[in-house]
């Protein structure tokens, strides 16, 4: 057993109360590599904000629960050594079983989001309360979620959006005990999050449904999947250079911006950071098709991943300068 006390990780919940009264969102971003991790460590440092480093089932797989656990590890030292003293949590992202739960809390992370949306109501309740049942004795915080956004998570594909009911969410909060919820207003994973017929617009997100959430549970924690941005740049950037992402379409910043003031207090971002690396990526392979180094074409993607997440915390959720 290691406890997330022992890597310098903190959980979610002042973070999350402060990112609330202070009208901003805290970033979980997601990582899979070493590139990943330092990109989003050196923002993160440079601009001052606290973070959520999120770790899906699939990226346990990809990159060794062992070594992710050091590579936490290793950042916190970084953070350290760099004399700054930003909060830091380590989350599972979409965990669908207590099991895949107690490892994680187990190896080390200071927060477990346990996805019971695929499950009807009572069901999804029964598993949220028995995860945090268990990760209370640790202290490890616990996101729940409540409706169903599309696009893919992992193996599960749902094709489409369940809103999440306002009516249901006082009952799940009480009856589970979660310390955030994760809700559905019109977000969904990837890079394809809206079909617009040409010329239409990305339509707004349903606040009214936020609203509705936060009158029944004022000052609760919110937390906003799939906000992706879908940067206009990085998909041109790998259209031009042999790509073919044709219609992706992710939600414009300015939405993301006011969902941060609200009580949304985690916003979740992957797709972005996937696509300005391998536009990047795609960019240096293209113009020197001789280079066979990859740490000649993953340094740039890891600079260019830095600028944007610099970019997210300081215009888009308004994190810097919070740690
Ligand atoms: O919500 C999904 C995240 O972007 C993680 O994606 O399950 O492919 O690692 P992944
Ligand atoms: P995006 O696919 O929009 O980046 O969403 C990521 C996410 O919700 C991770 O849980
Ligand atoms: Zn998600």
């Amino acid at each position: 057993m290691h406890s997330f006390k022992e890597l310098g990780l903190v959980n979610t919940r002042n973070m999350y109360a402060k990112a609330i009264n202070g009208k901003y969102g805290i970033p979980g971003y997601n990582f899979n590599n070493m590139e990943q991790l330092q990109a989003i460590i050196t923002a993160c440092i440079e601009t001052k904000s606290p973070v959520v480093l999120q770790v899906s089932s699939g990226a346990r797989k990809y990159a060794n629960q062992i070594l992710l656990r050091h590579m936490a590890a290793g950042a916190m030292d970084i953070i350290k050594d760099a004399g700054v003293d930003i909060p830091v949590a380590l989350h599972l992202d979409h965990g669908d079983t207590y099991e895949l739960c107690v490892s994680c809390v187990e190896s080390g992370f200071s927060s477990v989001m346990i996805d019971g949306s695929a499950h009807p109501f009572e069901d999804n309740i029964a598993l949220t309360k028995k995860v945090v049942e268990y990760a209370r004795k640790h202290d490890v915080t616990v996101e729940g979620e409540l409706g169903v956004l599309a696009g893919i998570e992992d193996e599960v594909n749902h094709e489409v959006t369940h809103y999440t009911k306002p009516e249901e969410v006082e009952e799940f909060v009480a009856k589970t005990g979660v310390d955030s919820l994760a809700i559905s207003i019109g977000t969904s994973h990837g890079a394809y999050k809206f079909k617009l017929a040409p010329g239409e617009k990305v339509p707004p997100l349903r606040f009214d449904i936020l609203e509705e959430v936060e009158k029944r549970i004022p000052g609760f924690s919110i937390v906003l999947h799939g906000a992706s941005s879908v940067m206009p740049e990085y998909v041109d950037l790998i259209n031009k250079y042999g790509g073919n992402l044709e219609n992706a379409v992710g939600v414009p910043e300015d939405q993301l911006r006011k969902a941060a003031e609200s009580a949304v207090c985690k916003i979740n971002i992957d797709s972005d950071g996937r696509l300005a690396m391998t536009a990047k990526v795609r960019e240096v392979l293209w113009e020197k098709p001789g280079e066979f180094d990859p740490r000649k074409y993953l340094g740039p993607a890891r600079e260019e991943l830095i600028e944007m997440y610099k970019h997210k915390n300081e215009n888009v959720l308004g994190s810097a300068g919070k740690a």
